[in-house]
């Protein structure tokens, strides 16, 4: 079986670790996981990016040398990721001497083979990115994220030859079509690679900047950001001659967010084939997390702190959260109320109380010890569960592969709805008064056991906590750290005739004094993070999909005294739970025309997913919907 290697952005020690770096991490975690359960070698790579201009200012600003800071730093990372339950093989920081060894010798390999040649450049120079912006690239001559007027710089330099691998990296994509995925960004490279591929400049001479590796052919000159920094995926698995190089490096997936595509979708191939050395097998590339709608920064004051959150939730839900909101490529955004329902909904509600109402169950009629599955007692229903638990392995191992994660945390969700729904159809509690039926009990909890065995196995990479205390529980004693695929493709193997521990709470809900959320409703912030009301950009208040909806139905929520559940023409139909119930009867409702936001990421609120939000002009003493001057067509876009 092939080894697997994964390896995270080495981000730079200008900040402190937020969610968007969490993220990649706990994907890249996650995956790791998930092929040692496929039964592969497997090897994780992280670290940090510490050379620069920004890494000096940084420092002198805390009155520290580059090192010093650095090293602080560098540590905050470290030291988050077990944190968050991340097990990475080895954490790479770009000053250690043996990757510093490996960017001199592969500079020199490069050199010596005609690709970097000295020249002299002038250019618009933006200080806060740390490089040199074409005409084309600026907007109104202002750098696209500082917003700065870049300084016209002009030096002598080193380049590196790209232009003359432009045709061999297009043919290259576009004959190893999953190369750069999801196709998205491939696309992008592709548009990219169809305008002539400028060289690269690779230094920056030491009367400007002295925080770097010196180049072997030049010791005026540091190499720049990413010779250096790329090279850190090779340098890590002792390239050219270390056993981890050979073993690893031939099934090397990068993981990346879109910031960094260019870099690493066009400048490494190109250094890779330079250099002699074979090309990474894929790039996978994930959006960004927006918070509340807004980009995070620093400046906004909403960047979100992981281990804030760990602390408030755990990791098991935090890394949850991630998996499941996220479309693997697309922006998500990060909202704290939407990451508390989930946690109620899906964590407290559906698995945990599974869980506890299952092992109750067992002490209750079998004191605690494993009852044997009956072949002869087993029904419809029974095969029904077994069939569903093998399609819930074959769909999530077939979603994690195509890096589709909240799509295997569905078909889990699937599989936990399935058990929940044949306990309530095969009802035990009334088994258990016929004797008779004593052998169908058993078979019932038989079943439920393994099945909750499955789920164990599956959550496995996302929530390695809850799977380890499942099957803690379950006495999977057998199967420790964790269960294989394989086992999970088997049914039978939980051992009747183990006394079980009594059950445990796994996710305890949590209780905000806030009891719902609905239409016109805000979420506070919590503790975990702060948000500033922000100025957006026009270009982020066009990504809102407003359209003019017409009400078809509408029903109040059951046990809930604001939600009406609505169902919308909004040009395609659409369930909306709207928080209005104390201001509309819903049989006033019916035709009339409404806004809606259609694009907000579908949210479950009391059971319902709503997959929209109506709006409203509200305050403490009453809610009006908001309507228009006149009759529209259902789906009519707001401008
Ligand atoms: O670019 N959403 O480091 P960096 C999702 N040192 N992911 C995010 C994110 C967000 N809002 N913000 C950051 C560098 N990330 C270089 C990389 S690699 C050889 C050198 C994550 O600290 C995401 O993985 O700016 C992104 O690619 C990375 O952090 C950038 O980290």
């Amino acid at each position: 079986m092939n080894p697997f290697y994964i390896t995270t952005p080495i981000y730079y020690v200008n900040a402190r670790p937020h969610l968007g770096h969490a993220y990649s991490t706990v994907v890249a975690d996650v995956l790791n996981r998930f092929h040692r359960m496929c039964g592969q070698e497997t090897y994780f790579l992280t670290g940090t990016d510490e050379h620069g201009d920004k890494v000096v200012r940084a420092a002198k600003e805390e009155g520290l040398s580059p090192l010093v800071y650095a090293d602080q730093i560098s540590g905050l990372f470290k030291t988050l990721w077990p944190e968050l339950d991340i097990e990475y093989d080895y954490f790479i920081r770009t000053t250690d001497l043996v990757h510093i060894k490996v960017v001199k010798e592969v500079l020199q390999k490069i050199y010596d083979a005609g690709d970097i040649y000295f020249s002299e450049y002038e250019g618009a120079y933006c200080f806060g990115c740390e490089r040199f912006y074409a005409e084309r690239e600026l907007a109104d001559g202002r750098c696209p994220d500082h917003k700065t007027i870049p300084e016209v710089i002009r030096e002598s330099n080193y380049f590196f030859r790209m232009s003359r691998y432009q045709d061999w990296l297009i043919e290259h994509i576009e004959t190893h079509p999953d190369f750069i995925r999801p196709e998205r960004y491939r696309n992008e490279v592709l548009a990219f690679l169809r305008e002539p591929l400028a060289d690269l400049c690779i230094s920056r001479p030491k009367t400007r900047l002295q925080w770097g590796i010196t180049l072997p052919f030049d010791n005026q000159f540091v190499t720049y950001v990413w010779f250096d920094a790329l090279l850190n995926y090779i340098s890590a698995l002792g390239y050219p001659d270390g056993k981890p190089f050979k073993k690893f490096w031939p099934t090397v997936q990068h993981l990346i967010a879109k910031d960094i595509l260019k870099p690493h979708g066009i400048y490494w191939p190109i250094m890779l084939k330079a250099a002699g050395i074979p090309l990474y097998l894929h790039l996978n590339v994930h959006g960004y997390w927006n918070v509340d709608e807004a980009k995070m920064s620093k400046s906004l004051g909403n960047v979100v702190d992981p281990l804030e959150l760990k602390k408030a939730y755990g990791s098991d839900a935090f890394r949850y959260f991630l998996m499941r909101e996220m479309v693997f490529g697309l922006d998500s955004n990060f909202n704290e109320e939407a990451f508390i329902q989930r946690f109620n909904s899906d964590l407290a509600n559906d698995l945990g109380n599974l869980f506890s109402r299952s092992l109750t169950m067992v002490h209750k009629y079998f004191k605690g010890i494993v009852p044997q599955g009956e072949a002869g007692a087993e029904s419809e229903l029974d095969f029904g569960l077994r069939a569903n638990a093998d399609k819930a392995v074959q769909d999530y191992q077939k979603a994690v592969k195509d890096l589709a994660f909240h799509k295997a945390v569905m078909a889990i969700w699937e599989f936990i709805n399935h058990i929940n729904k044949y306990i309530d159809v095969t009802a035990p509690w009334e088994l258990a008064k016929r004797k008779s039926q004593h052998k169908e009990l058993q078979t019932v909890l038989y079943n439920v056991l393994e099945g909750l065995r499955v789920i164990a196995g599956l959550i496995y990479p996302i929530m390695p906590r809850a799977a380890r205390v499942m099957q803690e529980h379950l006495c999977i004693t057998w199967a420790a750290p964790f269960q294989t695929l394989d086992d999970l493709n088997v049914w039978g193997k939980t051992r009747p005739g183990t006394k079980l521990p009594k059950t445990v709470t796994l996710f305890p809900r949590i209780n905000r004094d806030k009891p719902e959320l609905g239409a016109g409703e805000t979420a506070e912030p919590a503790e975990a993070f702060r948000t500033v009301k922000a100025e957006i950009p026009v270009k982020v208040f066009q990504q809102v999909d407003l359209r003019v909806a017409t009400v078809l139905h509408a029903e109040p929520v059951p046990r809930s005294q604001k939600l009406l559940k609505l169902k919308v023409d909004a040009g395609e139909e659409i369930t909306i739970v709207a928080g209005i119930a104390e201001s509309y009867q819903p049989e006033d409702l019916i035709g009339k025309q409404v806004v809606i936001v259609a694009n907000l990421n579908p949210t479950k609120l009391m059971g319902i997913m709503s997959q929209g939000m109506a709006l409203t002009a509200s305050d403490k003493a009453m809610c009006r919907l908001v309507t228009v001057d006149g009759p529209c067509e259902p789906g009519t876009p707001l401008a």
